[in-house]
């Protein structure tokens, strides 16, 4: 009677450590949020189309995912040529149910994924004024041309905050004259502010700019030669302007000043069209903020505000009405545990 009472003691302790076991292994699976979205409508090539692929790079994160599907669909919707435009997403994780969330709700889209490893700028990164830029996925367009299969040379770089409307494949065409990179330029912005006064006051940094005439670039927007970037050691270079601010604090931005310092004045300009930037507001308060006299075929919510934010909480800017109609979101959907 008493061993068997202790065997049943022990039969219950055994299930009851097999269950807490089972409800670790439950609590290490993923459970993130993914929003879910409605499929887009299939879109067809035009008339006359090259044998030409344009390659669109993008960050992926799923914080943002609702801007990537409306950059996605912008692309498709004005391209003549929408089936040959192929993404290549970059993110932190290879998650198959990401993957098959634009599978679905692209059916048609010619993509891949390729894992941005965060470790790569783990220590490189030095706080900036908004803590979303100081994601490492942020400086993944820094490393783009080492992940990239090698049968790429060329490609075009994305924000996930855009939304293009003309065809991308204008963009996609220009000439970059030897350059590693074409960005519309801004030379009446003033560039001073970009780097600090201690960045200025030391002669030995401040010749870098010597005999080029330097103008901000935004770089959510590019048209990079790969190939070049690669021959031109460029990685390295925006590197070693990363390890410079790990010492001197020179710029307060994340990602743009280190390219800004190896490329501006050394880049092909394109339309001012192609980047209409800074529709997000200013870095810090993200005010609401008018478009720019000119034609427009990309509209660039670069700043803190983002579109789908202002749009969900009934405070849109009047520009935001301009992003709405890409919205493919539908509903938030929490991946079930089991
Ligand atoms: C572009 O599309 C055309 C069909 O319209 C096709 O013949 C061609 O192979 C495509 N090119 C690429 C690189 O996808
Ligand atoms: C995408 O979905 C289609 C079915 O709609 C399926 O045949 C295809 O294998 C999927 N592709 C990927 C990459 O998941
Ligand atoms: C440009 O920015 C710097 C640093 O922020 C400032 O000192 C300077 O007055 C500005 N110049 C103009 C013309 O606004």
């Amino acid at each position: 009677m008493a061993l068997s009472l202790l065997s049943l003691l022990g039969l219950l302790s055994t299930i009851l450590l097999l269950r807490r076991a089972a409800a670790a292994i439950g609590v290490q699976r993923p459970t993130a949020a993914l929003p879910s979205f409605r499929e887009a409508p299939a879109f067809r090539n035009g008339g006359a189309c090259s044998s030409h692929a344009v390659h669109v790079v993008m960050p992926l994160d799923t914080n943002y995912m609702r801007g990537t599907m409306a950059a996605v669909l912008s692309v498709l919707q004005h391209s003549t040529c929408p089936e040959n435009v192929s993404f290549h997403f970059l993110s932190v994780h290879l998650d198959g149910e990401i993957s098959s969330l634009i599978n679905s709700t692209f059916p048609f889209l010619a993509f891949e994924m390729y894992e941005f490893d965060p470790s790569r700028v783990r220590g490189k990164i030095s706080k900036s004024v908004r803590h979303a830029l100081d994601q490492p996925l942020n400086y993944a367009r820094i490393y783009m041309a080492d992940i990239l299969p090698a049968g790429i040379r060329r490609v075009i770089y994305l924000d996930s905050d855009i939304i293009v409307v003309d065809d991308i494949s204008k963009l996609w065409g220009v000439d970059l004259e030897g350059k590693v990179l074409a960005a519309p330029e801004y030379c009446h912005a003033n560039f001073t502010s970009y780097f600090t006064e201690a960045f200025w006051s030391d002669r030995r940094l401040a010749g870098v700019f010597e005999g080029r005439r330097a103008c901000y670039f935004n770089t959510g927007v590019m048209v990079v030669d790969v190939e070049g970037w690669r021959r031109g050691g460029c990685r390295r270079k925006v590197e070693e302007w990363m390890e410079v601010q790990k010492h001197k604090r020179i710029y307060h931005l994340g990602s743009l000043p280190p390219i800004l310092l190896v490329f501006a004045g050394n880049i092909k300009g394109v339309e001012h069209r192609w980047n209409q930037h800074g529709l997000g507001g200013d870095n810090l308060e993200g005010r609401c903020r008018g478009l720019h006299p000119g034609p427009i075929s990309l509209l660039h919510w670069s700043g803190k505000g983002k579109p789908w934010l202002r749009l969900d909480s009934r405070r849109p800017c009047t520009v935001d009405y301009l992003w709405a109609p890409y919205d493919l979101y539908k509903s938030s959907r929490v991946a079930l545990e089991e």
